[in-house]
């Protein structure tokens, strides 16, 4: 069994090996002949915190599979970790009825507390502002089924890269290829931190700070994602900033980008611009059925 707890746990052999068991599940699913290889098998989504793509994606991706699915997808009010049960405990509990665990929380560092107990492998769906790399994966099987390739691009990212986890295990993810130049966009205030832009550089990323939209748009690929409104301590400093950086159906438009969001979509894309080819961020969530597939059967070795 394997855990999926960190976007920096892989190798790129390993990432290879995910990314093209996904296109394995991508075609199997288009063509309506899906292999129930987890047909005996049993997967538990815990979730503490809001979640409708990773949650429903997952499990959609387990009874596709021919997986039964436990499912508490409110946990922080309707399991007992409203009692004050421990994760560690919760972990062991699931352990018992079920044979993989997928889990998001809050707080950072659950999901990898859960694993030190844990005798079936955990999801990481994400843990408060650090981590989620089910998400990374399927932004990279996005970004390599649109341009071909994961080394050699412009990837720009916008807007919140202080709070956002995707944007933190994406980078992470990308820096396992070469030549790869990052660009972030964020209000002030909301850059990531020097230390993480400084790891990214050490792993051989070109990276810079922008707040030219229009010329991060220029990129191969701009990865929007939203405030990340939970986790300001102040909520004055998110209202002021909500707004400051929107692109526009217009922007879009002129864009050389591929843009992609791991939603929900607040207020950093234009409905309106949706319907423009370089709009991909709803055929990335679809990706991501087949990402988690292909997880679900790295994470049991089947
Ligand atoms: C992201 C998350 O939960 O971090 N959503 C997702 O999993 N698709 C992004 C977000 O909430 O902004």
């Amino acid at each position: 069994m394997r855990h999926i707890l960190s976007a920096d746990q892989f190798s790129k052999t390993q990432t290879e090996e995910i990314l093209s068991l996904a296109a394995q599940m991508d075609k199997q699913c288009h063509k309506g002949k899906i292999q129930k290889v987890l047909q005996d098998k049993i997967v538990a989504c815990i979730f503490f915190e809001p979640s409708t793509r990773t949650r429903l994606s997952f499990e959609t991706a387990a009874l596709r599979l021919g997986a039964g699915v436990i499912s508490a997808e409110n946990a922080a009010a309707n399991s007992s970790s409203y009692k004050g049960e421990s994760i560690e405990d919760t972990a062991r509990m699931l352990c018992c009825y079920a044979d993989a665990i997928v889990m998001r929380h809050p707080k950072e560092g659950m999901p990898q507390a859960a694993a030190k107990v844990s005798t079936k492998p955990i999801l990481n769906a994400g843990d408060g502002g650090n981590e989620h790399p089910s998400q990374a994966l399927l932004d990279l099987y996005s970004i390599k089924k649109s341009l071909g390739r994961l080394h050699g691009l412009k990837v720009a990212f916008g807007f919140d890269p202080l709070h956002s986890r995707t944007i933190r295990s994406l980078a992470q993810m990308l820096t396992l290829y070469k030549n790869n130049e990052f660009i972030f966009i964020a209000p002030k205030g909301l850059h990531l931190a020097e230390d993480f832009l400084n790891g990214l550089k050490a792993k051989g990323a070109k990276v810079r700070l922008t707040d030219n939209l229009p010329e991060a748009l220029s990129a191969d690929i701009f990865y929007a994602n939203r405030l990340q409104q939970e986790r300001f301590a102040n909520p004055s400093e998110f209202e002021a900033n909500r707004k400051k950086f929107v692109i526009t159906k217009q922007l879009m438009a002129k864009a050389k980008a591929k843009i992609l969001d791991p939603l929900p979509r607040i207020d950093e894309i234009e409905p309106a611009a949706d319907t423009l080819p370089n709009a991909l961020y709803f055929e990335q969530a679809q990706n991501g059925l087949y990402v988690r597939m292909a997880l679900l059967r790295y994470a049991l070795d089947i």
